[in-house]
Parts: C-alpha cells; structure tokens; sequence
C-alpha cells in the first residue's frame, strides 16, 4: 500500500517549486499567476494550511509554523521580484521615451487666413480705426428688407440684377449687405456708425469676377450733418489706405436705389499706375466700391426723419478688392483651395 506523502515534505517541497517559479517570472503577470497558484485564496500553500486541521496536535504545530514561515518568506520574495520586475520595465520605457536632442526638429504645417478673410480684416481695420463699429446682420434676409425698405420695389428693374435665392415666401439669401442698414437704424437713434461685413448671394453665372457666394463690407453714417464731402474724405482715405499713398480717386456718378447722388468709386489701375493696361480695360481706372447719399425713402422706411438726418453709405465686394490688391486674375481661385495658391498668403499681415 502507497503510504500518503508526509505533508511536511509535500511543504517543502512546494516552497522550493514556487521559489523557483518566482525567480524564473518574466513579467510582472506572470508573477502574478505564480502567487495565486501558490498564496491564493485556492492556492496549493493555502490548501495544506486548511488540512492542518486533519494532522495530530504535535504535527500540527511544527507543520504550521513550517507553513506560516514558508508562506511570508514566498511573500517576500514575490515583493522583491516585483520590485525588479517594475524597476526593469521603467527602464524600459524611459529608455523608449528618451529624446535624441540632436535630431532635427520636425516642422509645423502653419495655416494661414484665407485670401479673402484677410482682405476683409484689413478693410475692416481701416473703418474700426476711424471709429466705425462693426455689426452682423442675418443672411437670410426679409425681401422686405433686402429690397422695399431699401427703397427698390418689385417694379424696379434693379431687382432683377439681383437675381435672388428664395428661401420661403418673403424671405431670400441677401443680394447685398445693405439691408443691415435698415436693421441698424431700426434698432438705434442716429448717429449711426456702423461698418457690415458679411456673406451675399446672387444667382449669378460664375466667371472670373463672379461667384454665387461672396462677401461684402458695408458702411452706414448718419448724423445730423453728414455732407457728401464726408463721403469722400472718408472713402478716398480708406482707398489710400488699402491701396497705397500714391492711389489716386475718383467718384464716377452712378445709381443704386438707395442712395441719391450715387456713385461709383475708382481708384487709379494698380497695375500701370492709369496709364492703360488689361486689368483697368485701357481707362487707367478700376472700380472700388458704390457709395451714395442715403435716399430720404430709405430713412423713412427705417423710422428717421429725413428731414433732420442726413447720411453716407457705401458697399463693397470682398473678393473683388482681393483680386485687385493681391494681383488675383480669377477668382475662382478663391474657392478652389488650392493648398499652393493659399501658402502664399501665409505670414502675411491681417
Ligand atoms: N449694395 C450695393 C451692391 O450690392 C453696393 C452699395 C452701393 C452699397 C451703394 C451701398 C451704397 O451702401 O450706398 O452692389
């Protein structure tokens, strides 16, 4: 008959197979795994402390301090591998985050304003620093707004330069920025100095100078004094501005419905100073922008009294005046985002 193995040998000779197993762990799981198997609620060491119960009383004691002793000395050595373990896979990873401070630095793709924002920001400047506030108005506009108040009526055949997008019944796309004009002096008592930037759309056919969607900045000044020599100190000085110290002006009458006189800005062609060339058509001018003295209706539709204020307005597209500074032949170019085209614009002011 096989006589059962003497526990306290069975003991030992777990402690040296888990000495072992400890010595021999990789990681910090597998050292893990040799603890459970050992000291583990179900673990073998656990597993002949609960049958000390089943040895004699002298068995007992001796085999019970031989466990205790064998169980905290296997704790111990866990704690030390452990350590080892942890110390060894620091360094590992401090090694793998180290930096090589020799190797060249990896450049940033830097962004840029886009042409056309930056050109608004700089006609922007220029009003802010004569003391204009900028407002927003809706670009879903009322037709109301976009054309009655602005003293153009279904009848009139300027409406039909403006071929809109409607929205809804009495609502479209704005075709200009001036109906913020009528907003503004609904909204206040005059004085009104206001600048507008903001998006338009027309159902125009794209080309070179045409695009559905595009931007326009307005202006608006209304006191009790305003002279149409306010209208041109202020635009010839915005123009010299944008376009340079030597840009020469010029106001060519025109006609906008809301606005009596009208006019149209221009300013001398950049390109051969007014000599002549493609871009200015041979005339030596470009136009700018359209300018007016605010018509009585458009003040009367907005609740001032035409015969105690008087105003300036003018509008002006963004893109148009981006093509001229920055020397643009299409503006499509605007809308293709076309990365070498945008890059050219990186760095530069606004
Ligand atoms: N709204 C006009 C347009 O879209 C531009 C304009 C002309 C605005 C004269 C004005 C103005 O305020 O007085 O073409």
């Amino acid at each position: 008959m096989k006589r059962p193995m003497d526990p306290s040998e069975e003991a030992r000779r777990l402690e040296s197979d888990a000495k072992e197993e400890i010595l021999s762990a990789k990681s910090l799981e597998d050292l893990e795994a040799v603890r459970v198997k050992y000291l583990g609620r179900k673990g073998l060491l656990t597993g002949l402390l609960r049958k000390l119960g089943e040895a004699g009383p002298d068995e007992r004691r001796e085999l019970g301090r031989f466990l205790n002793a064998a169980k905290s000395a296997l704790s111990a050595e866990i704690d030390a591998r452990k350590a080892a373990l942890k110390a060894a896979r620091d360094e590992a990873s401090l090694h793998e985050e180290s930096v090589d401070i020799t190797l060249p630095g990896r450049a940033r793709e830097i962004g840029s304003r886009h042409p056309t924002i930056k050109m608004m920001r700089e006609i922007m400047e220029v009003f802010l620093g004569m003391g204009f506030t900028s407002i927003e108005g809706p670009e879903i506009e009322t037709e109301y707004n976009n054309f009655d108040a602005l003293n153009t009526p279904e009848w009139h055949p300027s409406r039909d330069e403006h071929d809109s997008f409607y929205v809804a019944d009495g609502l479209v796309l704005r075709t200009h920025t001036s109906p913020a004009q009528i907003r503004v002096m609904k909204s206040q008592p005059a004085p009104v100095r206001v600048i507008v930037p903001g998006r338009c759309h027309r159902r125009d056919t794209p080309d070179a100078s045409h695009v559905i969607s595009f931007y326009q900045v307005e202006g608006l000044y209304v006191d009790y004094e305003v002279s149409m020599a306010d209208l041109k100190g202020t635009l010839a000085a915005f123009a010299r501005e944008i376009f340079g110290t030597e840009t020469r002006v010029r106001f060519r009458p025109h006609f906008f419905p809301f606005t009596e006189p009208s006019a149209e800005l221009d300013i001398s062609c950049l390109v051969c100073g007014g000599k002549g060339c493609r871009l200015c058509k041979n005339s030596g001018w470009v136009e700018v922008l359209g300018c007016g003295m605010v018509h009585p209706n458009v003040f009367r539709h907005a609740g001032y009294d035409p015969r105690s204020v008087t105003g300036f307005a003018f509008g002006m597209g963004v893109e148009r005046l981006a093509l001229l500074k920055y020397g643009i032949e299409n503006m499509r170019v605007l809308y293709d985002n076309d990365l070498r085209f945008l890059k050219q614009f990186q760095g530069m002011h606004a």
